[in-house]
């Protein structure tokens, strides 16, 4: 059974890191989706610019502020609107930073070992002689682990992502189980939701259109320097009049991704009767321009007006941080980082409950008085007594919430009390371990 009867929204997170100036790649594969998921009324979006990862790959402090406001005004050209979702800046999240080093206690450095963009680093090294951890800083190694605490803090349900990046959903899974095993229930798994034409929108030369390759078109570039990059897209060397085929066309292919389905059939037509690749550049630059020219306009209004678009992301944190400042305030709890006059610095964790149900445990204090109280499976207390005259009278009361569950927690009023920050329905949920109720 599953504990939720009512379903939650679906949560949607996904971030871009600050490193460049967003290209058409970036549009097809995560602007515009995201962009499209943000409307759906049951989803909750969580949109953000990932300026912590960006100081991984880039040293370069204009670029990255550069950057983040390129990329938050693309957002907000394509149709991102910051009433609806969570937009917000990760370096404005201090609680990010905070998540990251629980997490970083919960990873295997093995598994980081692992991660791809670690590995092809190292092979490199490898591969030219050096020293396998040449020029690899600890940041690029903890690279998952940042975005892992991305992920978790807002309890995420779906990162849509490109294919590159579904290791790392994995990773930060593996990082929710291995924490909620060892501290109780606190993150959500995670799972990776793919877009599969991320991968697939190909770039210049006919490669996946990357920063790395140098072969990117940029959303916003002026229409003649967009005229200008589509001539350059690599073709084959057929002639006018001959048929061509779509099949293996980067410029076919990205049409498709902003065509729809009748205009891409009648450019398919056009290849068949040996359309001239001068005038398939030209369909492509017209059909672009038609999409992005008015989000043109809005970019660059956007951008002339930083102190806008600054205030939004001020915004957005702030109420990203309403989710996230209690989050990390019962994660600091749940792992011991607490108050010491908080009762449960009094309570050891204990190797004989973590059997994966609830229990009561009795014992007597100083005062000369019968107490008990009720710890889950991870020793998190539920619920305290106060001190009984005789073990039997504490007995009794132990006895009547096992037999009648939450029913009897008016009569014991008083005589017991849920713990701090536990709810009388997690009480309840505990005790019918002991007392199930038939229907
Ligand atoms: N690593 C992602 C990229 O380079 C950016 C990113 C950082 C991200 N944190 C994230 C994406 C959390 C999704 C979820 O594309």
């Amino acid at each position: 059974m599953h504990p939720e009867s009512t379903p939650s929204p679906q949560r949607f997170l996904t971030g871009i890191t600050t490193t460049g100036t967003p290209h058409l790649g970036n549009f097809v594969g995560s602007i515009r989706p995201s962009v499209a998921a943000s409307r759906l009324t049951h989803v909750q979006s969580y949109y953000f610019l990932a300026d912590y990862h960006a100081l991984i790959k880039c040293d370069e402090p204009a670029r990255i502020q550069r950057s983040t406001l390129e990329i938050a005004a693309s957002w907000l050209a394509a149709g991102l609107d910051p009433e609806r979702v969570t937009f917000y800046r990760q370096s404005d999240i201090p609680e990010i930073p905070e998540l990251t080093w629980l997490l970083t206690c919960v990873t295997g450095k093995g598994v980081l070992n692992r991660a791809h963009a670690y590995k092809a680093a190292v092979d490199k090294n490898q591969t030219a002689g050096n020293d396998p951890d040449a020029d690899i800083s600890v940041g690029l190694f903890m690279y998952p682990v940042l975005m892992g605490a991305d992920i978790l803090m807002f309890k995420s349900h779906q990162v849509p992502v490109g294919r590159d990046q579904v290791q790392h959903i994995e990773m930060a899974r593996d990082m929710a189980l291995r924490f909620n095993h060892l501290y109780g229930e606190h993150f959500v798994l995670p799972e990776a939701a793919i877009e599969e034409s991320v991968a697939l929108l190909p770039g210049l030369d006919g490669r996946k259109m990357s920063k790395s390759y140098d072969n990117t078109i940029p959303l916003f570039a002026p229409p003649e320097q967009l005229r200008k990059l589509i001539a350059g897209i690599v073709t084959d060397s057929r002639a006018p009049g001959e048929p061509k085929d779509v099949e293996g066309s980067a410029l076919f292919q990205i049409y498709q991704a902003f065509a729809s389905a009748p205009e891409t059939q009648a450019l398919r037509q056009a290849y068949a009767d040996g359309i001239a690749w001068g005038d398939a550049k030209q369909l492509l630059f017209e059909r672009i321009e038609r999409e992005v020219a008015p989000m043109r306009e809005r970019y660059h209004a956007l951008i002339n007006d930083p102190g806008k678009i600054e205030n939004l992301l001020q915004a957005g944190a702030s109420k990203a941080r309403t989710v996230a400042t209690p989050f990390m305030q019962e994660l600091r709890q749940a792992v011991g980082l607490r108050k010491l006059g908080s009762r449960a610095a009094a309570t050891p964790k204990s190797k004989t409950v973590k059997t994966g149900s609830p229990a009561f445990k009795q014992y007597r204090e100083k005062n000369g008085k019968f107490y008990f109280k009720l710890v889950d499976a991870d020793a998190r207390m539920l619920l305290q007594s106060h001190g009984f005259d005789s073990p039997q009278e504490a007995a009794l009361a132990i006895s009547m919430l096992q037999k009648e569950g939450s029913a009897a927690l008016a009569a014991l009023e008083g005589k017991v009390m849920a713990a701090q920050g536990i709810s009388v329905a997690d009480l309840a949920k505990a005790l019918q371990f002991f007392a199930p109720e038939v229907d």
